[in-house]
């Protein structure tokens, strides 16, 4: 698959990040197909995607979006309860469903029997190896790392992840595909002995760090983020930004 042959773009899980990865690939003008477990939770996905914070009506005001981009989005997104519906005729599926492996794994061998041939499987996972994920499928070299960050919309890195048997096609395929959306990629090699890629495993040894400096009684958390600021550029402090971590991302310090 090259990037100009993607043209219709499937959304596994429309919770969190699966309804920003569904407005940002709408906005960009990716007819997408959204696919989550009950209309309840479609609902709700489809109130964020035009009303959220992040959301089409905010990203308008504020001259993020045109009124074109909005127009074709909430035209054109379609979310849907059935795997079959997500699954036809679709390029390529980004799975966003919760950290769990053995939840990925059993959807990724059930996309694998339903998409067609062509279609790339990007997963979301924050952590899980891809190589791990790709291995139950038969299509191993069509299965990549697709991390996004939260809020999708807004955050600009993706961190593409090529497994051991990942293709140099779908690699550069993703790749482009997250430029065309706007964002910066970064292509990775899997993380197969620890869990998580770069920006969280990084991120959680610097928060580990400096949560033992505030136990051990040598800092406060303010003073530990006046020191990473003031002392090395940080735009935000640690525990500043795990505060607006965890009012995104629901509560955990290290969802993704
Ligand atoms: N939250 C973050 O900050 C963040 C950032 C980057 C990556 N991630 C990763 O993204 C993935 C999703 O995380 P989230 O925070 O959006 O979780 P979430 O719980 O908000 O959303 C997951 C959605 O998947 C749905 N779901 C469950 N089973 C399903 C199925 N069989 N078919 C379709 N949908 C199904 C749930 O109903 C829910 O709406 C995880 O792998 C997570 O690690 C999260």
């Amino acid at each position: 698959m090259k990037i100009d042959d993607v043209k219709k773009i499937g959304v596994l899980g429309c919770g969190l990040m699966g309804n920003g990865i569904v407005q940002v690939c709408a906005t960009f003008g990716y007819k997408v197909t959204g696919r989550d477990v009950n209309d309840d939770v479609l609902k709700k996905a489809m109130e964020n995607i035009v009303d959220g914070k992040y959301g089409l009506n905010r990203g308008l005001e504020r001259g993020k979006v045109t009124k074109e981009q909005y127009d074709f989005a909430v035209r054109t997104i379609k979310l849907v309860t059935s795997m079959e519906e997500l699954t036809e005729d679709a390029d390529v599926i980004i799975e966003a469903t919760p950290e769990i492996l053995t939840l990925k794994m059993n959807l990724l061998k059930e996309l694998d029997k339903l998409c067609p041939e062509k279609t790339i499987l990007a997963s979301n996972t924050s952590g899980f190896s891809i190589t791990v994920l790709g291995g139950v499928t038969n299509r191993p070299d069509r299965v990549v790392g697709m991390h996004w960050f939260n809020p999708a919309p807004v955050m600009r890195l993706i961190e593409v992840i090529k497994s051991e048997s990942t293709s140099e096609e779908t690699v550069n395929c993703i790749k482009d595909l997250s430029i065309k959306l706007g964002k910066t990629p970064i292509v990775v090699k899997d993380s197969v002995r620890a869990y998580g890629f770069v920006a969280n495993r990084a991120y959680g040894a610097l928060r580990r760090e400096c949560q033992s400096i505030v136990d051990e009684g040598i800092a406060t958390m303010e003073q530990v983020d006046t020191a990473l600021k003031l002392g090395y550029g940080f735009p935000l402090g640690p525990f500043e930004l795990t505060g607006l971590i965890g009012r995104l991302g629901r509560s955990k310090l290290n969802t993704g």
